[in-house]
C-alpha cells in the first residue's frame, strides 16, 4: 500500500507547506505533498530546515491576500539567510496575480491549482534569474490518480475532493476565474481513495467541492452509468457503516431531494448540511447572481427538516454588499432567525477585481456601516447557536472522538453526526473510537457531555 502518512527520511531534501483558505485548499496541499515525496522530497514543520517553501494561497477577500504578502517578507529572510532556497506561491492568489507575484524577484515560482504536477520541474528548473510560472488552467485535471499524502495530526478524518472549479458565476465570488471551470472526478478513484482511508484507520471522509450538488460523472461508454451526487454519497456511504460520510459546499439551487433522501437512508451519512445562504434580501440574491430566492432558500430548509429534523444546519453570509439598504440587512436577520442556523461563517463584503460586481456595481456600503451590521449578524448567530445547542441538553449522540480537547487534556473533543463539536471525559477511549453521550450542558460553540 502506499505511504499516505508523510515520510520521514533526514536523507530528503525538506520541503515546508504553508495553507491559506478553504478546506479545498488543505486537500490540494495534501495532493503537492504527495507529487513532491514522489520527486524525492519530505515536509518539514521546520521553515529553517527548507529547501522548498511553498505557501498554497486564497483570494477569496482581499484580507486573506494581504495576510500572504506579509508571509512572502518572511519567506525572503530565508532566501537571504541561505542560498538555493525556493519560494513557491501555488493556488489561488497564485492564479490570480500571476506576474504580480514575480514583480521585484519576491518569489521563485508562481503555479496555479491545476498545474501540481509540474512542480518538480518547476522547481528543476529555477536559477536566480530564472523565476518559473505555469497558471493554465485546464478542464480535465482532477488529480484524480494521485494518493494526497493526510498531513492532519489525528489519522481520523480526512478530505478528499470529488471535483474542482465552478460553473456558478455569482457575482462577488473570484474562484470561477482562479480555480476555473467545473470537473467531476471519476467516482472509482474516489471510491478508492474512500476505501484505503478506512484501511488506514480512518473513520471520516468529508466530499469536498465548490459546489457538489452539480457533481455529475459522466460515463465514456455508456449513460446508464453516470454517477450524480446522491449516487456517490451513497457509494461511499456503503465502504462501511463504520465509515462515516460528510460533504462541502452544497448550493440552496442545487440540492435535490434525491440528495436529501439518500442521506435519510443511511445513518454514517452525518445529519449535517452546510448550505450558503449569502444574504436574505431578494434583491440582494439577485445581484449576487445567486439563482435562488430567499422563499427558495426556506422552502429547502423546511425539506430538509421534514425529511431529517435532527439535521444540522449551517450557512456562510456577506453583510454589506453593493448598495445594501437597511431593509435588505434586516431581511438577512430574519431568514437567519426563520432557519435557525446551528452555526454560520459570516463575512464583510470584500471586492474582488474582476468579478462581475467589480465591473457592475460601486462597493458603496462604508466600511462603519460593514463592520456594525456584520456584528449585529454575529451577535445573532451566537444566540441562534446557544438555543441550538441547548436543545440538545439531555439528548444522547453518538460522538466520532477525534483527540484530546486542548483546554483539558483529560477530556476527549469528537463531533456528533450533526456536526456539533462535544468534550467529555472517556477513560480508556483513543481518537477514532465511537462513543454515546448524554449531553449535560453547553456554550454556543460547545456541547459539554459525559458517556452513557
Ligand atoms: N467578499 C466577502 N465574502 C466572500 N465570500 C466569497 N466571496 C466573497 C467576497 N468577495 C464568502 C461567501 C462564500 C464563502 C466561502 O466566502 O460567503 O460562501
Ligand atoms: Fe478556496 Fe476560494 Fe480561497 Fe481559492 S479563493 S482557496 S477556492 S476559499
Amino acid at each position: 500500500m502506499k505511504d499516505i502518512r508523510p515520510i520521514t527520511d533526514p536523507e530528503r531534501p525538506k520541503v515546508y507547506i504553508e495553507t491559506y483558505g478553504c478546506q479545498m485548499n488543505v486537500n490540494d496541499s495534501e495532493v503537492i505533498l504527495s507529487i513532491l515525496q514522489d520527486a524525492g522530497y519530505a515536509l518539514t514543520e521546520n521553515m529553517d530546515e527548507a529547501s522548498v517553501i511553498l505557501a498554497n494561497t486564497c483570494s477569496i477577500r482581499d484580507n486573506a491576500e494581504q495576510r500572504i504578502w506579509g508571509r512572502i517578507d518572511q519567506f525572503r529572510l530565508q532566501k537571504r539567510r541561505r542560498k538555493g532556497v525556493v519560494i513557491g506561491i501555488t493556488g489561488c492568489m497564485a492564479e490570480r496575480l500571476k506576474d504580480a507575484l514575480l514583480d521585484g524577484h519576491s518569489v521563485d515560482i508562481v503555479a496555479g491549482p491545476d498545474s501540481y504536477r509540474h512542480l518538480p520541474e518547476l522547481i528543476r528548473n529555477v536559477t536566480p534569474d530564472n523565476p518559473q510560472i505555469d497558471v493554465l488552467l485546464s478542464h480535465e485535471e482532477t488529480y484524480a490518480d494521485i494518493s494526497p499524502v493526510r498531513m492532519d495530526k489525528n489519522g481520523v478524518s480526512a478530505y478528499i475532493s470529488i471535483m474542482r472549479g465552478c460553473n456558478n458565476v455569482c457575482s462577488y465570488c473570484v474562484v470561477p476565474y482562479t480555480r476555473g471551470t467545473e470537473r467531476s472526478r471519476d467516482p472509482q478513484s474516489i471510491l478508492r481513495e474512500a476505501e484505503e482511508l478506512f484501511e488506514n484507520g480512518y473513520k471520516e471522509v468529508n466530499l469536498l467541492g465548490q459546489n457538489v450538488d452539480s457533481y455529475l460523472w459522466k460515463d465514456p461508454v455508456s449513460a446508464d452509468k453516470d454517477v450524480n451526487f446522491a449516487q456517490l454519497i451513497e457509494m461511499v456511504a456503503k465502504v462501511s457503516p463504520e465509515l462515516r460520510v460528510r460533504f462541502s459546499t452544497s448550493h440552496p439551487k442545487d440540492i435535490s431531494d434525491e440528495v436529501i433522501y439518500t442521506m435519510a437512508m443511511y445513518r454514517n451519512i452525518c445529519r449535517h448540511i452546510h448550505l450558503p445562504v449569502q444574504s436574505g434580501s431578494n434583491v440582494m440574491l439577485e445581484k449576487m447572481r445567486r439563482r435562488y430566492t430567499r422563499e427558495w432558500y426556506l422552502e429547502r430548509v423546511a425539506k430538509i427538516r421534514s425529511v431529517m429534523p435532527d439535521c444540522g444546519l449551517s450557512t456562510d453570509i456577506i453583510a454589506g454588499f453593493c448598495g445594501e439598504t437597511e431593509q435588505d440587512h434586516k431581511d438577512t436577520l430574519s431568514l437567519m432567525e426563520e432557519a435557525g442556523f446551528d452555526a454560520a461563517f459570516m463575512f464583510q463584503y470584500s471586492e474582488r477585481p474582476g468579478t462581475l460586481a467589480a465591473l457592475k456595481y460601486p462597493d458603496d456600503i462604508p466600511p462603519a456601516v460593514k463592520t456594525a451590521r456584520l456584528n449585529e449578524i454575529i451577535a445573532l448567530q451566537n444566540r441562534l447557536s446557544l438555543k441550538s445547542n441547548e436543545k440538545e441538553i439531555g439528548r444522547r449522540h453518538t460522538v466520532l472522538i477525534e483527540g484530546t480537547s486542548k483546554r483539558n487534556s483529560e477530556e476527549f473533543v469528537g463531533r456528533t453526526s450533526n456536526n456539533k463539536v462535544c468534550v467529555f471525559p472517556a477513560p480508556g477511549h483513543k481518537a477514532g473510537d465511537y462513543i454515546e453521550v448524554e449531553v449535560c450542558g453547553c456554550t454556543s460553540a460547545t456541547l459539554i457531555s459525559k458517556p452513557v
